[in-house]
C-alpha cells in the first residue's frame, strides 16, 4: 500500500519548488496558521496554466523543440509559442512569437540539424534557431497537411492531407468549388458509421503521402513530387468507407513506412480490426500487411533505429477495444514475427526502441499511475523505470538518456531526463527536472496530495482508491465530500495533473474531501480486474463505490457523511444516472455527457463495437433485450429522487443529447431540483477554455447549493 500522506504538521500542503523555500521556512516556524496563506487553486489560475507538448530532440541529440500553450481567461484566447531546450544544460529559450488562437503551432519536427519545422494555418513552416525570427512557408501543396513527419539522414517527408477516392490531392481543389455551389446540404449514407466523435463522414478521407526533398547550400529547398503510399490497397465498394490512416511512422534511414488503418467495411461500426501495413517509403511497393493474423486492433507500430524491425501493440480479441496490448516484433530481414512479455499482466499504451535494440520502452498504465518501463526483448524481463505518477510522452536521447514528460497530483507537466545507463540494466539514477513550465503560477498555492487507501469491494477483491483534504483543512472540523467518477469504464483515475474538467484538486480547493475510487473495470489492475466489468455496468463498479465510500467514512473523521456529491463524465455521468435510481446518500449529482437510457444508447452511438462487448450482445434479441435493461437507469426512472445538473456537448455522438434531455425531463416532470447546461460549440469534451471556466461555475455553484449546510 502507497501511503503519501505525511503526518508531520502541514506535510500534506504541497508547493512548488520555486517558492518551496521561503514557504518551507515560514510553514516549519509558524505552524498551521502560516500554512493557510496558501491560496486555494481557483479557475482563474487553473485556466491560465501552460502546458507543454511532447519535446522532439534534434538529429544532434543536444536540443529539443516543444511547445507551450496557454490561455488568457481575460482575453479569451488562446496562444503557443515554440521553445528550444539544451538538454545538458537544461535551459530554455522561446524561439518563435506566440502564434493565437487557430493559428497555433503544432506536428514540431526538425528540417536539420538547425532548422525547426511546424504546421500552422494547414501549411509547413521552418524556422532557423535564431530566437525571436519568423518562420517562413516551406510546404503548402494542399488546402490542409493534417501530419507530417521528416527524416533528415534521407530528406524523406512523410505527411497526411484530406483526399478523395482518387487519392490525388490536385482533386481537391476542384472538388471544395463545386461543393460551395451545391444548392442543398444533404448528406447521404447507405452503411453505419455516418459518424465519429464529433463528425459526419465526409467524401475526404485523410491519405499518407511522401515526398523527396534536398536543400541547396544558400537554404531554398527542392520538393519531388509526392507519392500516395496508401495506393496498393484493396478498392472499396462504399466510397464513404475508405482507407484513412490514423497513425504512421518512418525508419530512421527513411526505407521503410509502416502505417495504421481501419479495415474499411459496412461492418465498422462494431469492428476492431485495425491493421498495420509496412510499405517502401518510395511507394514503390505495395503496402504489405502485417497484422492479417489478428482481428482486433493494432497500435503504436516503431521501428528498430536500425529500420531491421518493426515492433507494435496488438490487442487479440476481436470486438474489445479495452483488451491488454500485446507487444509484438516482426523483424523485416528474416519475417520472424514474435510476441514480447506475453506472461505481462499490464497493457502498454506506447513503446519505443532502445538504441541498441535490445530493449522497449514501454509507457504503461499500473495502479493509477503511468510508469515508464523497460522491456528486455530477449527474455521479456520487465522493470519500471518511474514510480508515482504519469508519464505522458518519451523520446530517446542518444544511448543513454530518456526525455520524459511528467506530472503526478500536485505538479503539473514538466520535462525531465532520465539515465538508462545500459539499456537493459535499466535505471541509474532518479528523473532530473529540466523545466518548471508553471512554477511561478503555482508556487504559494494550496495543492493537496493524495492519500491512497484501499478496501475490500466487490467479489472481495481489494480495491483501490484516494482521497485529498480539502484547502484550509483543519482536522477538528468535518467537510462535504465528493466524489469523482472516472469514465471509460475501462479507464482510471491517475496520480497525474489532469488540465481538465476532473482535476481533483480544483474540488479540494473548492473545499471538498476528494474522494476517487478505481472500481472493477478499471485499467492499470492487471487484464482481469478491466475484464470483470463485462455484463456488470451496474454492479460491481457500483458496489465498490458505495463500500468505498463507507471506508472512507469510517476512516476519515473529517468527512462529513451527510453532505456528499457524485460526480462523472460519460461513464461516470451513465454511473451517476445509476446512482440516482439506487440510493438517495447523496445530497446531488453532476452528470456530464452521460448516460441515461442504455437501449437507445445503443442505437444513437458511434461505436457499436464498445457497447456489444461490454454488454455481451445486441439489444434486438430476447436475451440481449435482457442484458442491456438489467443495469439500464431508465428502466429505474421511478427511483429517482437526487438532485441533478446535467451537462452536455452538442456535437458529442459517442453518448448523444438525449441522454441528458431525457433524465432532465424526467426529474423536471417529477419536480425534483435539476438543472441543463447545454454546450452548443462541444462535444464529448470541453474544449474551449472559457466553456471550460463556465463548466467549472455551474459544477461548483451547484455542489455548493446542496453541501453548505
Ligand atoms: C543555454 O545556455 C548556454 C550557456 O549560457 C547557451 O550557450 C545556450 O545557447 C543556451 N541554450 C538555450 C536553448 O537556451
Ligand atoms: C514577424 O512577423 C510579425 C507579424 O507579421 C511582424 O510584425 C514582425 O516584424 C516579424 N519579425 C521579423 C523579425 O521579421
Ligand atoms: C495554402 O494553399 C491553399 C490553397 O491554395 C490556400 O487556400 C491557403 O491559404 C494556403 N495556406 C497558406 C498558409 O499559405
Ligand atoms: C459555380 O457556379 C458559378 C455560377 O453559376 C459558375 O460560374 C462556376 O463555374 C461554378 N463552379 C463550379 C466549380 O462548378
Ligand atoms: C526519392 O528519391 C529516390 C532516389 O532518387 C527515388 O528512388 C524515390 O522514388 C523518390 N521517392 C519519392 C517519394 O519520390
Ligand atoms: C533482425 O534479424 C537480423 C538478421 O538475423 C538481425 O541482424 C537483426 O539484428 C534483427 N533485428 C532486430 C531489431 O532484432
Ligand atoms: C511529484 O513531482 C514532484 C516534482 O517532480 C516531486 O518533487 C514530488 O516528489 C512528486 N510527488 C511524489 C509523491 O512523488
Ligand atoms: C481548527 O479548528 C478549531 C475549532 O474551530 C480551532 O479551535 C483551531 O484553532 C483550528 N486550528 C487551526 C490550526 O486553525
Amino acid at each position: 500500500m502507497k501511503l503519501l500522506y505525511q503526518s508531520s504538521m502541514a506535510g500534506w500542503k504541497v508547493w512548488a519548488p520555486t517558492l518551496a523555500a521561503a514557504i518551507l521556512s515560514t510553514l516549519h516556524g509558524c505552524g498551521a496558521a502560516e500554512a493557510d496563506r496558501l491560496i486555494p487553486l481557483d479557475s482563474h489560475l487553473f485556466h491560465s496554466l501552460r502546458r507543454i507538448s511532447l519535446p522532439v530532440v534534434s538529429p544532434d541529440q543536444q536540443r529539443a523543440l516543444f511547445a507551450t500553450s496557454y490561455y488568457d481567461p481575460d482575453a479569451n484566447k488562446e496562444y503557443n509559442y515554440i521553445s528550444i531546450l539544451d538538454i545538458e544544460l537544461g535551459n530554455t529559450t522561446q524561439l518563435t512569437p506566440a502564434f493565437e488562437g487557430s493559428d497555433r503551432a503544432s506536428n514540431l519536427l526538425w528540417l536539420g540539424p538547425s532548422t525547426a519545422g511546424y504546421l500552422s494555418k494547414g501549411a509547413l513552416y521552418q524556422h532557423d534557431l535564431a530566437p525571436h525570427t519568423n518562420g517562413t512557408l516551406l510546404f503548402n501543396a494542399t488546402q490542409s497537411i493534417n501530419s507530417a513527419t521528416y527524416r533528415s539522414s534521407s530528406g524523406l517527408l512523410l505527411f497526411t492531407a484530406s483526399t478523395l477516392a482518387d487519392g490525388k490531392i490536385s482533386s481537391v481543389a476542384k472538388y471544395l468549388n463545386e461543393e460551395k455551389n451545391r444548392t442543398d446540404s444533404a448528406m447521404v449514407y447507405n452503411n453505419l458509421w455516418a459518424r465519429h466523435w464529433n463528425k459526419w463522414m465526409g467524401d475526404q478521407k485523410s491519405t499518407l503521402f511522401a515526398i523527396n526533398t534536398t536543400r541547396e547550400a544558400y537554404g531554398s529547398w527542392n520538393l519531388g513530387r509526392e507519392a500516395n503510399l496508401m495506393q496498393g490497397l484493396p478498392p472499396t465498394k462504399d466510397q464513404l468507407l475508405r482507407w484513412e490512416v490514423e497513425g504512421y511512422t518512418a525508419s530512421e534511414d527513411g526505407e521503410h513506412v509502416a502505417f495504421v488503418v481501419r479495415n474499411p467495411g459496412p461492418d465498422m461500426a462494431w469492428s476492431t480490426n485495425v491493421d498495420i501495413y509496412l510499405t517502401a517509403a518510395d511507394g514503390s511497393r505495395i503496402p504489405k500487411l502485417l497484422t492479417g493474423t489478428f482481428k482486433g486492433a493494432a497500435s503504436s507500430p516503431t521501428f528498430s533505429t536500425d529500420g531491421s524491425a518493426v515492433a507494435w501493440l496488438q490487442m487479440e480479441t476481436p470486438g474489445y477495444e479495452s483488451d491488454i496490448n500485446r507487444i509484438y516484433v516482426h523483424n523485416i530481414t528474416t519475417g520472424n514475427v514474435y510476441s514480447v512479455a506475453r506472461t505481462w499482466d499490464l497493457s502498454p499504451q506506447s513503446i519505443l526502441w532502445s538504441a541498441d535494440n535490445k530493449v522497449l520502452y514501454a509507457l504503461t498504465p499500473d495502479r493509477g499511475d503511468r510508469r515508464l518501463f523497460s522491456v528486455e526483448i530477449a527474455t521479456g524481463k520487465h522493470q519500471p523505470l518511474t514510480g508515482y505518477g504519469f508519464v505522458s510522452n518519451v523520446a530517446r536521447v542518444g544511448s543513454s538518456k530518456l526525455l520524459v514528460v511528467y506530472s503526478n497530483v500536485t505538479e503539473s507537466s514538466d520535462i525531465y531526463t532520465i539515465d538508462v545507463g545500459s539499456s537493459v540494466s535499466g535505471l541509474r539514477g532518479p528523473m532530473k527536472r529540466l523545466t518548471s513550465i508553471n512554477g511561478d503560477k503555482l508556487g504559494g498555492v494550496y495543492l493537496s496530495e493524495a492519500e491512497d487507501f484501499w478496501f475490500t469491494g466487490a467479489l472481495r477483491d481489494q480495491v483501490h482508491g484516494w482521497i485529498l483534504r480539502p484547502a484550509g483543512f483543519n482536522a477538528t472540523k468535518k467537510y462535504p465530500l465528493a466524489l469523482l467518477i472516472h469514465g471509460g469504464p475501462q479507464q482510471a483515475s491517475m496520480h497525474a495533473f489532469g488540465l481538465g474538467q476532473w482535476n481533483p484538486n480544483m474540488y479540494a480547493s473548492a473545499g471538498y474531501a476528494t474522494v476517487i475510487i478505481n472500481f472493477h473495470g478499471s485499467s492499470s489492475y492487471g487484464q482481469k480486474f478491466t475484464d470483470s466489468i463485462h455484463q456488470q455496468w451496474g454492479g460491481y463498479p457500483y458496489e465498490d463505490l458505495m463500500k468505498g465510500l463507507d471506508h472512507v467514512i469510517s476512516t476519515y473523521s473529517f468527512v462529513d457523511a451527510s453532505r456528499m456529491v457524485a460526480l462523472g463524465g460519460s461513464y461516470g455521468g451513465y454511473m451517476a444516472n445509476w446512482i440516482n435510481a439506487n440510493t438517495d446518500r447523496f445530497r446531488a449529482l453532476v452528470a456530464h455527457d452521460g448516460q441515461f437510457n442504455v437501449v437507445a444508447g445503443y442505437y444513437s452511438t458511434d461505436e457499436l463495437w464498445f457497447i456489444e462487448h461490454d454488454l455481451g450482445g445486441v439489444p434486438f434479441t430476447t436475451s440481449g433485450r435482457e442484458k442491456y435493461d438489467k443495469y439500464n437507469p431508465e428502466r429505474l426512472a421511478d427511483k429517482f429522487k437526487t438532485p441533478t445538473l446535467f451537462i452536455h456537448g452538442a456535437n458529442d455522438f459517442r453518448l448523444t443529447l438525449e441522454q441528458s434531455l431525457a433524465p432532465w425531463t424526467l426529474l423536471r416532470r417529477k419536480g425534483i431540483p435539476s438543472r441543463l447546461v447545454y454546450f452548443p460549440d462541444e462535444d464529448h469534451w470541453v474544449n474551449k477554455m472559457g466553456n471550460s471556466m463556465r463548466w467549472y461555475e455551474e459544477v461548483f455553484k451547484w455542489m455548493a447549493q446542496w453541501t453548505s449546510s
